[in-house]
């Protein structure tokens, strides 16, 4: 069956559009992190979303799953294939086009393949801001940006990318097209379907077009690194800026002493203020002057309360982007170091200091020999707190811990990576059984034969 599908797939897509070599599906094979190797049956690449859409009905009469797949990312498992040769991977990529980019109606059209960096770059050239931006924006696809909903670090002025789709062009389970390509700011005509398919991980239809908000470019950016003495002081310096600098605050991360460690010795990057303790990285933007003079006041009240025990203050774009570097390099650092248990929890922002301080215990007294490495979107509330391991540890009995802690603060076991396959048995662990017992009915309407991106999300039923 298998092969008969197969080569139907090659027949619609031709060469271009279909890989079967074990060394050409391998980078399609396994995730970023290199947790979940799978093997494909094939993968197949469409060019279009009438291609998408036969793929869909032609492995739905075949009974094959599909596993949609952008720029392979994710940090949860949820775009790779199982075992067993007989999943289909899509691969969004060649489908890369920007349709449209609006610069009056701030509204930017792209395929559901286009590279996040690529379609930024669109907007900015239009003088325009698309306000979603992560360390892996050069490779994430905009299809797996709204299918995980991702978060990054704008999240705290601009929300998440739910916030930012107006539109979505979708192929569903059975092969269908809908296009809901509108750029409409106000549109409360029926069901808004299109929240079904963002952060839903490809589990109950395929993303193949969007149309996203812009916002305007701001004139004047102001960056700054400060040494803290602690998560406390740190959300008293959020308090302060946001009092004095208002939503111009467009970034505000928390970076842990262990977390600046691990860039100085795997990247060679070193930060201006030291790696002892806590650090914090804010960003603040606007088309209006004085915001230059506003964070200058905010280092030096948070330096005169003892907020702050140093901090510097971009002087040119290229010295922001030196500051961001050591923000960017943690995750990649933190892979070279060796095995880690990820956590992307999000806790009440006034609990983050409490959060920190009961988890290190928790984990001090449960799993010794461990170590932290926290950081994050502080000013969302949400905290990578990855745990460096070795060979003696088991990452289920951290992941308890850990979440233990995160339930206790009212918090979330998942905050923007989602769920893929990394987090499922504690999904179900951690959310109450009426809403996975809706989130398996919403799942049997749209994909009845289980076929889009099974043991995702949720365990196979
Ligand atoms: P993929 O990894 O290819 O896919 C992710 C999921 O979406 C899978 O379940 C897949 O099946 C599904 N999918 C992909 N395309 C489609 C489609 N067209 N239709 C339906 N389903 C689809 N994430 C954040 O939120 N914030 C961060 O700050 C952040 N920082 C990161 C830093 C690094 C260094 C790395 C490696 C990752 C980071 N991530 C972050 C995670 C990741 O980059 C994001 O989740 C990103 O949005 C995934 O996009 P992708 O195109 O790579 O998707
Ligand atoms: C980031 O914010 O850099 C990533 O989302 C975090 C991670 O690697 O856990
Ligand atoms: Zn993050």
């Amino acid at each position: 069956m298998t092969q008969s599908l197969i080569d139907r797939l090659g027949a619609r897509l031709g060469p271009a559009g279909l890989l079967t070599e074990e060394a050409d599906m391998a980078p399609f094979a396994i995730d970023w992190r290199r947790l979940f190797p799978g093997r494909p049956a094939c993968v197949v690449r469409p060019a279009s979303t009438a291609e998408v859409a036969d793929v869909v009905r032609l492995c739905a009469e075949a009974g094959a799953a599909l596993v949609p797949q952008g720029g392979n990312t994710g940090l949860a498992g949820g775009a790779v294939p199982d075992g067993s040769a007989t999943q289909v991977v899509l691969s969004l990529a060649r489908m890369n086009a920007i349709r449209r980019v609006d610069p009056v109606g701030l509204t930017l059209t792209a395929e559901a393949g286009c590279v996040l960096k690529l379609a930024q770059d669109a907007a900015e050239a239009a003088g325009r801001l698309l306000p979603v931006s992560f360390a892996a924006e050069g490779s994430a696809l905009v299809g797996g940006v709204i299918a995980t909903n991702a978060g990054g670090i704008n999240v705290v002025r601009y929300g998440m990318t739910r916030g930012l789709v107006l539109g979505l062009e979708v192929v569903l389970a059975d092969g269908s097209i809908v296009d809901g390509l509108r750029a409409l700011r106000k549109d409360n005509a029926g069901y808004d379907w299109k929240q079904l398919f963002i952060g839903t991980e490809g589990t109950l239809g395929i993303v193949t077009a969007a149309v996203l908000r812009l916002v305007p470019k701001p004139r004047h950016t102001a960056t700054a690194l400060l040494a803290v003495p602690d998560p406390a002081a740190a959300l008293r310096l959020f308090t302060l800026a946001q009092e004095e600098i208002g939503d111009s605050i467009q970034a505000f991360e928390l970076i842990s002493g262990t977390s600046l460690a691990l860039v100085e010795t795997h990247a060679g990057l070193r930060s201006p203020v030291g790696t002892a303790g806590w650090t914090v990285l804010i960003e603040a933007a606007s088309s209006l002057s004085g915001l230059r003079e506003a964070m200058e006041g905010v280092l030096g009240t948070a330096l005169e309360r003892e907020d702050a025990l140093d901090g510097v203050l971009a002087e040119s774009g290229r010295q922001a982007a030196d500051l961001w570097a050591l923000r960017e390099h943690v995750t990649e650092c933190e892979a070279r170091a060796g095995k880690s248990v990820k956590h992307d929890v999000s806790v009440p922002i006034t609990a983050i200091p409490a959060f920190l301080d009961e988890a290190g215990r928790v984990l001090e007294a449960g799993a010794p020999g461990t170590r932290v490495n926290a950081f994050g979107h502080m000013g969302d509330g949400n905290i990578h707190y990855n745990v460096l391991i070795g060979p003696e540890h088991a990452s289920e009995a951290i992941n308890g811990l850990v979440h233990g802690v995160v339930d206790r603060y009212g918090g979330s076991i998942s905050a923007e990576h989602g769920i893929g396959q990394y987090r499922v048995a504690e999904l179900a662990r951690h959310r109450h059984p009426d809403e996975m017992a809706l989130a398996r009915r919403i799942k049997a309407a749209l994909d009845p034969q289980g076929l889009m991106n099974p043991g995702k999300v949720l365990a196979r039923a």
